[in-house]
């Protein structure tokens, strides 16, 4: 039969798995494809193999723990030797959107801590041009009605029409991340100049961190019904 979407995502861990070599410092992703990084780290801890991670969310570092993988703050291990995490949606020039688990201001920061940066997906993330699934914009709670038309406007600017929203939890509540921000949800569709959209989004007062990832991924692996081909190195 067909691999699984998840036997995929873990195919995938499992070759970024063997970039991993003893001594390294690791920062550790989020979302359900790098929870299976996660979890086959945790045998090679279990069976000896000396590493330090960096996790980019509360609930990876849960993950991480409870399998007794060491961790460190980033303020303990500012320099990492490779990251592993999971995105949304990546191109061709291994530009990725990332923040659906909501996660992207840490994820970005560890990302550009380390010397390498290995995303890890099943074919069903790749795209010709992103958008299609809805950018993560983080901002802070303060002024977030001001700050969401500075969004709506710039990015009508760029031709970009489509919907601005405040991300809510099941239930109704407002999704507050890790860090304490707010989460604008934005649905334009096809984002024909992404590199134009990530340098307008971030001279925005109020905007924390977009979740457009671009010159960071130093290898994409995509796992996929004919086995797993890698982008980058
Ligand atoms: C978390 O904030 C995201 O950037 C994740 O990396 C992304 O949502 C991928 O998650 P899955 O591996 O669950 O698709």
């Amino acid at each position: 039969p067909a691999p699984s979407a998840d036997e995929l995502k873990r195919q995938a861990a499992a070759v970024a798995l063997e970039a991993v070599a003893p001594g390294m410092r690791l920062g550790l992703g989020t979302g359900s494809t790098a929870a299976h990084f996660v979890d086959l780290l945790g045998a090679k801890v279990k069976a000896g193999l000396d590493v330090l991670c960096v996790p980019t969310s509360e609930r990876t570092r849960a993950q991480a723990a409870a399998l007794g993988v060491p961790l460190a703050t980033l303020d303990e291990a500012p320099e990492l030797d490779l990251t592993v995490d999971g995105a949304d949606e990546f191109d061709a020039k291994m530009r990725l959107i990332k923040g659906g688990g909501g996660a992207l201001l840490r994820e970005k920061i560890v990302a550009a801590a380390s010397k390498r940066f290995i995303v890890i997906t099943d074919e069903s993330k790749r795209v010709e041009t992103l958008g299609a699934f809805p950018l993560p914009v983080e901002i802070d709670p303060f002024g977030a009605k001001a700050t969401r038309l500075h969004v709506e406007r710039v990015t009508r600017d760029l031709g970009l029409i489509g919907t601005v929203g405040p991300r809510l939890k099941p239930g109704g509540h407002v999704f507050v991340t890790d860090g304490g921000h707010l989460i604008l949800d934005c649905a334009f569709g096809a984002i024909s100049d992404p590199d134009a959209l990530a340098d307008r989004l971030s001279a925005i007062p109020g905007v924390v961190e977009h979740g457009l990832f671009i010159g960071l991924a130093t290898a994409v692996v995509v796992a996929g019904r004919d086995g797993v081909v890698t982008l980058g190195r």
